[in-house]
């Protein structure tokens, strides 16, 4: 029997004919426009479903019309980027230092892929800034003992030094202690000496008999006033910059029995295009020639 509808005479509405102990309910529909809203809601889901990958299939997803996926979309945003990047670092390749460091956005770029290459290669032996460490020379200072320029930077990182390379900058101080060319107490002198090189000696200490065994010994290598020579790859002994630093213990340790650090060669792991973005990089450290 159909409800008969009647009006709530409080509120003045209709009422749904409903009623429960005296209490009847009344008919307050969802306004219109919220119903609009919400069929068109599910018109648009079920438009993307056809239109986009949506529903699983174990290893894959139904494709959708458009055939969109936001890998592809991934993969052709690094593909413009790479041959973005690609063009400007051939042109690195072939360019001169001279025409890189005109060229404001080449430069960017090649700094920009330097610092990242030496993030990954570099860094584990030379420091994150290229600080240095015991062992493994600061490139941020102006004391080199290959060369500073960007030429000389480059040929060290293309070659690398006492490496397997046939053109391997390549230099050697005789072991002093483990072949006996000069005593223990010889090695101490001389070493009190060093020190006097850059302002680190004892007071007191007499360095004559050091520095007579330092011209004779030393001095072929390293230089009358210890200023080095890059043409024996001999380090500069007067200088505040020390590979293996500058305690009487040091350098003691260094005449006995020389380190002889192996730089590897980069030219079977890194492009010569990107050998110069990083001979760039390191060129701008601070201590570049
Ligand atoms: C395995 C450790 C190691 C790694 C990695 C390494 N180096 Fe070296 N590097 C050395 C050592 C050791 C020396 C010093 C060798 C010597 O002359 O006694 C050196 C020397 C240098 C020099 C010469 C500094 C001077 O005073 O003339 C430059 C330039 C240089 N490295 C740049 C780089 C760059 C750029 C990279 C990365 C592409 C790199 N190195 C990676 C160990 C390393
Ligand atoms: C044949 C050339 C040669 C002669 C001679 C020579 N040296 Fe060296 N010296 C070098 C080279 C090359 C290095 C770098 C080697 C290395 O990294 O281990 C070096 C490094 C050093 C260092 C380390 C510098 C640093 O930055 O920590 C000291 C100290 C040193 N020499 C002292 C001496 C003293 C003292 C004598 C003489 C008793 C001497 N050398 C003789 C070639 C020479």
């Amino acid at each position: 029997m159909p409800t008969k509808i009647e009006k709530d005479v409080i509120s003045g509405r209709e009422t749904t004919g409903h009623e429960w102990d005296g209490i009847r309910e009344l008919n307050t529909p969802l306004p219109k426009w919220w119903v609009y809203v919400y069929l068109a809601t599910i018109v648009w889901a079920i438009g993307m479903f056809i239109l986009y990958p949506a529903i699983p299939l174990g290893t894959r997803v139904t494709p959708g019309l458009l055939g969109f996926s936001s890998r592809a979309q991934a993969m052709a945003g690094f593909q413009e980027m790479n041959s973005l990047h690609a063009a400007q670092m051939q042109e690195i390749g072939r360019a001169s230092f001279a025409e890189i460091k005109k060229n404001h956005d080449l430069m960017e770029v090649a700094l920009t892929a330097g610092r990242t290459t030496f993030a990954n290669n570099c860094q584990p032996c030379h420091g994150p800034g290229g600080e240095g460490r015991i062992g493994y020379p600061a490139l941020d200072t102006d004391v080199w003992r290959w060369g500073g320029s960007l030429e000389a930077i480059q040929q060290t990182i293309t070659h690398g030094i006492r490496s397997n390379d046939p053109e391997a900058r390549n230099s050697q101080m005789p072991n002093f202690g483990g072949d006996k060319l000069l005593t223990p107490t010889q090695i101490e002198d001389v070493a009190d000496y060093v020190m006097t090189l850059y302002g680190k000696a004892k007071p007191g200490v007499d360095t004559a008999a050091g520095a007579k065994l330092f011209a004779d010994n030393c001095a072929p290598c390293h230089g009358a006033k210890a200023e080095g020579n890059r043409d024996v790859g001999a380090p500069p002994l007067a200088s505040h910059v020390h590979l293996y630093g500058d305690s009487r213990a040091a350098v003691v340790a260094q005449i006995t029995h020389p380190r002889m650090g192996v730089m590897p060669n980069w030219n079977q792991r890194l492009s010569p295009a990107m050998i110069k973005a990083v001979a760039l990089y390191v060129h701008s450290l601070g201590g570049g020639e």
